[in-house]
């Protein structure tokens, strides 16, 4: 077959290389348009190797539209043999409809160091006969290349991996963001190089990883401060009375849960009045971070049963008792409820978990691997209030941002309204829809995105969307996208390990993005275990058994 090349006559003169007319335009709306394509114009486009040109017969790639003031670019979605007459439907493809999202407009400017600047915005719409380019190395510079010092670099764009992809610092973190796919796709290590670039360019930051799986501090070794169950302080005076509910009650469904939650409501109250000698008692809530002491609880609660005129309630005052009696002895949970945190410390509590000052050491991770299991959404949900009230209650000049990053958000954060626990939930909800304002950022991390809560997600201004294969995550993901990602993101279930679609406020258009490979010693611990080295090799110390044993029954390691 003869490859021609059917370069028109009215290319335009600000591109240096000779772009290739794929096809032209047959049908145009306000949100997408259609091109017929001729194969061998594709083939032109795709076959040569050792051009920087893009393959634009790609879904995903990028293309170009000639108009009146310049060009207006789309990414390709969706591609649907197109042959006239039905004899040909059998042979080899001669026409193909490709189906296109607007990306945004370039124009011609010749000052530009690419000759075109690139807008998200269209106002030369395309019309029915015009034509379809590929896009040049240029083209592609001018949409995602770099116009200002505030961006940092994540990776090359796709498919030729010349042009670094950048992110935009404050949009990305002002708006929030979300690192969505399955499991095994890179999202650790994605989150693991956000914040090294992050740091890299902003040493002062305050950053804050809930690390389910112990997994980040090998990652930060260099800039973050690690915390775990042996060095956490997390006072039990903290909680807000839900959370206290949370923990000191949890999920019965009794008939006297109600009465219990009266009567933790009560001593609590009294405590902390007890226990704030210089506030007035109305200033008071049961939510009010006042330290009190458990003694105090224990003793209201004996003078109560004293008093009682109605014995059916007894059951439930020493069923709170013994509850308060078992916190406070159980070792697991000394991080919270040791005698040492009977004291007012919450600013060493701040100024350690929040990083204030910063020196050095820009980034907590805190390892909740360790904290038993039935309160991990309380601890979840006391830091996320802690860093969300800290930045309510500090004035004007003093605010500095925070941001939050929180893996596993399915867990903390699920869509089911009937959820046993609710507060880890209200508090990272209420980071995603008001956090903005106060300078508290949100980093969402899920393989389980249609399992998220979708108010929180909906809140993520930029998505860095890895693989997915599950249907319902794919298209819950394309249902919190921003308008006009859906070509971008019809690539999802295609994406290579590494490989990323990062759409929203974060980058100046969708786009795919191969991910820098992060040094072994800036990557997250994800236990990948190798069955293939290890079952090769017998076992010859097997003291790690009694170790086992003895993390498995202290439950700590
Ligand atoms: N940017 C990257 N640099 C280096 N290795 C990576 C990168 N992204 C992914 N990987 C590799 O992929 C594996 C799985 O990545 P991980 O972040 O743990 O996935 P996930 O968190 O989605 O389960 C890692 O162990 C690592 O070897
Ligand atoms: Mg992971």
């Amino acid at each position: 077959m003869m490859l021609k090349n059917k370069a028109s006559d009215n290319q335009p003169d600000t591109v240096l290389e000779i772009p290739k007319e794929i096809g032209s335009i047959t049908l145009v709306n306000g949100n997408d348009t259609v091109a017929l394509c001729d194969v061998n114009n594709l083939k032109i486009a795709m076959g040569m190797d050792d051009s920087p040109l893009l393959p634009a017969g790609q879904i995903g790639a990028i293309v170009k539209i000639k108009v009146n003031k310049g060009f207006v670019y789309a990414t390709v979605r969706e591609l649907v043999r197109h042959d006239v007459r039905t004899e040909d439907s059998i042979g080899p493809v001669k026409h193909i409809m490709m189906y296109l999202d607007y990306l945004g407009q370039g124009l011609r400017a010749p000052y530009a160091p690419t000759g075109v600047s690139f807008d998200r915005g269209i106002t030369d719409f395309p019309v029915p006969g015009q034509l379809v380019y590929e896009v040049s190395y240029d083209d592609l510079e001018a949409i995602f290349g770099d116009n200002d010092t505030n961006h940092f670099h994540i990776g090359t764009v796709f498919p030729q991996h010349m042009t670094p992809a950048s992110i935009k610092t404050d949009s990305m973190l002002g708006k929030h963001f979300a690192v969505l796919g399955s499991t095994g796709t890179g999202k650790s290590c994605t989150v693991a190089l956000l914040i090294h670039r992050i740091v890299e360019r902003m040493p002062k930051g305050h950053i804050i990883i809930l690390d389910p799986h112990d997994e980040y501090a090998s990652a930060f070794k260099d800039c973050g401060k690690h915390f775990d169950i042996s060095n956490l302080r997390l006072p039990y005076w903290m909680m807000n009375f839900e959370e206290h509910v949370e923990m000191f009650i949890g999920r019965t469904d009794s008939a006297e849960r109600e009465v219990e939650v009266d009567i933790l409501r009560r001593c609590i109250y009294a405590a902390r009045v007890d226990a704030a000698t210089s506030l007035q008692s109305e200033k008071i809530t049961v939510n009010s971070p006042i330290p009190y002491k458990l003694s105090f609880i224990l003793e209201f609660l004996d003078n109560s049963m004293g008093k009682l005129d109605n014995p059916d309630s007894l059951a439930s005052f020493m069923r709170v008792k013994a509850k308060v009696e078992e916190l406070r002895r159980d070792v697991r949970f000394a991080f919270m409820f040791s005698g040492m945190l009977a004291h007012d410390n919450l600013k060493d509590v701040i100024k350690n978990l929040l990083r204030f000052p910063v020196e050095d050491k820009p980034v907590s991770t805190i390892d909740l691997s360790g904290v038993p299991s039935e309160i991990v959404n309380v601890v979840v949900s006391m830091i996320s209030r802690l860093v969300f009230d800290f930045a309510v209650w500090t004035k004007g000049d003093n605010s500095r941002p925070i941001l939050l990053v929180c893996e596993e958000a399915h867990r903390y954060v699920p869509n089911s309204e009937n959820t046993v626990f609710v507060s880890a939930r209200k508090s990272i909800e209420r980071i995603a829809k008001e956090g903005r304002k106060y300078g508290v950022s949100l980093g969402l991390v899920s393989q389980r995105p249609a399992d998220v809560s979708e108010s929180a997600l909906s809140q993520c201004g930029t998505i860095f969307a890895m693989r997915m294969n599950n249907e319902r995550d794919q298209s819950f993901v394309e249902h919190v996208m921003p308008e006009g990602s859906k070509g971008t993101l019809a690539a999802l279930s295609s994406l290579q390990n590494r490989e990323a679609l990062v759409v929203g406020e974060g980058v100046r258009a969708p786009v795919r993005v191969l991910l820098d490979k992060l040094d072994e010693n800036k990557r997250p611990s994800g236990g990948n275990p190798s069955y293939s080295e290890d079952w090769q090799k017998e076992i010859e110390d097997d003291s790690f058994i009694v170790d086992t044993i003895e993390n498995w029954r202290n439950q700590g390691r």
